[in-house]
């Protein structure tokens, strides 16, 4: 199609990708390049922006390797991961729901560990957290077996693998619920933290006056056959950036009650302050699907 002006360009590749096989690519393909185009003509994007755009797209992939994922970074800090995760549970948006977006710090393989084990692998500071969580179908029948990754980011405020100095998977494990749909571990309370700002995420986040924290949070993925994969996050009840998290995940239905212990610790060789957090988790009935692990 020769090209008469600049309407004509919109036409002439939604035209060009008509014969797209998959009718899905096709659907998504033709609304993106709608909504591109719509975009480029609402700015009136000028030469020299479309430049910097390009060279943003490139540097987000540049900045992207087996330890840090700079594209989940960047479309968590436009709240495209949330906006996805609430149009795809909680009846499309329609009701409450128990997840929350991934993230890019989920490995996988975390260590299998017992249910009343730690979490802890190599020493790290904080107060002593209990966890204890069920899991349970929308009827509220327990579910036995579901295997539960859970992770957090040191009191320090660095996942594992962004530090040298925490061993290999701490504050990583695998549970699997008991036959009361159970999984508890002992862990430290987790501490908020900041997104990872050295790459051109950060740079958004600079030019927009953003601060870059995430309230304290404790990740949870729960999977079992037959289900819908639970990917979720639960806050820390007092955290001053629960109103201000920088990625967007935070609703009411996630913010934890962790109480404050009194008296002795349930494993006599805490200390300090210790806490306790007790919460109840649905899921879903559905495909039981792993994500692509952000990192390796
Ligand atoms: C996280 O909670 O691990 C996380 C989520 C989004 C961006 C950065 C970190
Ligand atoms: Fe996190």
């Amino acid at each position: 199609m020769i090209i008469e002006n600049e309407k004509g360009v919109t036409e002439a590749v939604l035209a060009a990708s008509a014969g797209t096989e998959s009718p899905r690519l096709r659907e998504l393909m033709s609304a993106l390049v709608r909504h591109l185009h719509a975009f480029v003509r609402e700015a009136r994007l000028s030469e020299e922006e479309f430049e910097v755009g390009i060279d943003f797209l490139n540097r987000i992939g540049q900045a992207t390797n087996d330890r840090h994922n700079e594209g989940i970074l960047f479309a968590d800090i436009l709240g495209l991961s949330t906006l996805v995760c609430m149009l795809n549970n909680g009846g499309a948006g329609a009701t409450e729901t128990a997840a929350a977006l991934l993230g890019p710090f989920w490995r996988m393989n975390s260590p299998p560990t017992p249910n009343g084990g730690t979490i802890i692998r190599s020493a790290t500071p904080g107060p002593a957290l209990f966890a204890h969580f069920t899991i349970s179908d929308p009827a509220g029948k327990p579910i036995e077996g579901v295997e539960v990754d859970v992770w957090q980011a040191s009191p320090v405020g660095l996942y594992e693998n962004q530090d040298a100095s925490q061993a290999d998977m701490n504050l990583r494990g695998k549970f699997t619920t008991d036959a009361q749909g159970r999984f508890w571990f002992r862990s430290v309370k987790p501490a908020g933290y900041p997104v990872p700002t050295h790459g051109p995420a950060g740079e958004v986040l600079r030019a927009q006056g953003r601060h870059p924290y995430r309230p304290a949070h404790l990740h949870v993925l729960g999977f079992r056959e037959h289900y819908k994969t639970l990917i979720t996050q639960i806050f820390v009840d007092d955290d001053k950036y629960l109103e201000s998290d920088a990625v967007f995940g935070v609703t009411r239905h996630l913010v934890g009650q962790y109480e404050k212990g009194i008296g002795a610790a349930p494993d006599a060789d805490v200390t300090g302050d210790w806490y306790r957090l007790n919460y109840a988790f649905v899921m879903e009935p559905g495909e039981a699907k792993l994500p692509i692990p952000p990192i390796k």
